[in-house]
């Protein structure tokens, strides 16, 4: 057997009383396409929070490729290889498009740190930047300020940095979120055509987006998985259609 890329044995979290991540074992070879689904408020971005090391567990580890990642900070386990977008974009609005790249970039190659030349100087970075712009169809944007975008193309710089780590394994949080369905299309097209190689989870509430992308999806509920498995055997899985059904109703409850 390999190793795998991402193991989490054990993982917990507590918030006083509240229990956001209960004993999770979650494992992801390389080149998995995982979905991550459960009912708002099921610990869904605490456990990616836990695994870039934005919180710390209180108990349980997190292995990348095998090794203990636990005590490392966030940045290190960047450096090592892990990237994630946010549910909520986090991008230097004031800063064009191609200076944002740029700097995601920098930040991997160590172009950042020649302090006396900007990231964008050199060659190198310029022509892997065109080609993430390219990929990403954000041509038209690349010298416009992030904030005068529309949201739905912010999300795609906000993947092209998160592309430009060249990570082992990225976490999308809810990459499509309030994306107008015109352009989440063009989001869902390039994640699904990522790198083979790239361990992938992404939390989603779009089921066709799950079932389409998905090779395997965990259930999470309360903090806790409740189940993990091909799509057809979630789909086919009462206690996933209970829970679901359970928000259908709440859901109707608040608004009807
Ligand atoms: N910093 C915090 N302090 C206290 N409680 C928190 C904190 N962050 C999250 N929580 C709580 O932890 C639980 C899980 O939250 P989390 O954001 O991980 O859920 P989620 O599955 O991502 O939900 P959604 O689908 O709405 O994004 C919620 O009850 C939330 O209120
Ligand atoms: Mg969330």
């Amino acid at each position: 057997m390999t190793t795998p890329v991402l193991e989490t044995r054990g993982l917990s979290k507590n918030f006083g009383a509240l229990r956001v991540a209960r004993d999770i074992e979650l494992t992801l070879e390389k080149g998995a396409r995982r979905a991550l689904i459960g009912p708002n408020g099921a610990g869904k971005t605490t456990l990616v929070n836990l695994i870039t090391g934005a919180l710390k567990p209180s108990a349980g580890q997190v292995l990348l490729d095998g090794e203990d990642i636990t005590h490392l900070s966030q940045a290190k386990r960047a450096q090592r290889g892990i990237a994630r977008t946010f549910q909520i974009n986090q991008l230097f609005r004031g800063l064009t498009v191609l200076d944002n790249i740029y700097l995601a970039i920098g930040e991997r190659t160590g172009a950042c740190d020649r302090l006396w030349r900007p990231a964008g100087a050199e060659r190198a970075v310029i022509d892997e930047a065109i080609k993430l712009i390219e990929t990403l169809a954000l041509g038209d944007d690349a010298l416009k300020p992030v904030r005068e975008l529309p949201y739905g193309r912010q999300r795609l710089v906000e993947i092209a940095m998160a592309f430009a780590q060249k990570p082992k394994l990225l976490l999308l949080d809810e990459p499509a979120a309030g994306v107008p369905s015109s352009e989440s299309h063009l989001i869902l097209d390039v994640i699904g055509r990522l790198d083979k190689d790239i361990a992938v989870l992404i939390i989603e509430h779009d089921m066709d987006v799950v079932f389409r992308f998905a090779q395997r999806i965990t259930v999470l509920v309360s903090g806790a998985v409740l189940t993990e498995g091909a799509p057809e055997e979630i789909a086919a899985d009462e206690r996933v259609r209970s829970v679901y059904l359970g928000e259908d109703h709440r859901r109707q409850a608040r608004h009807g």
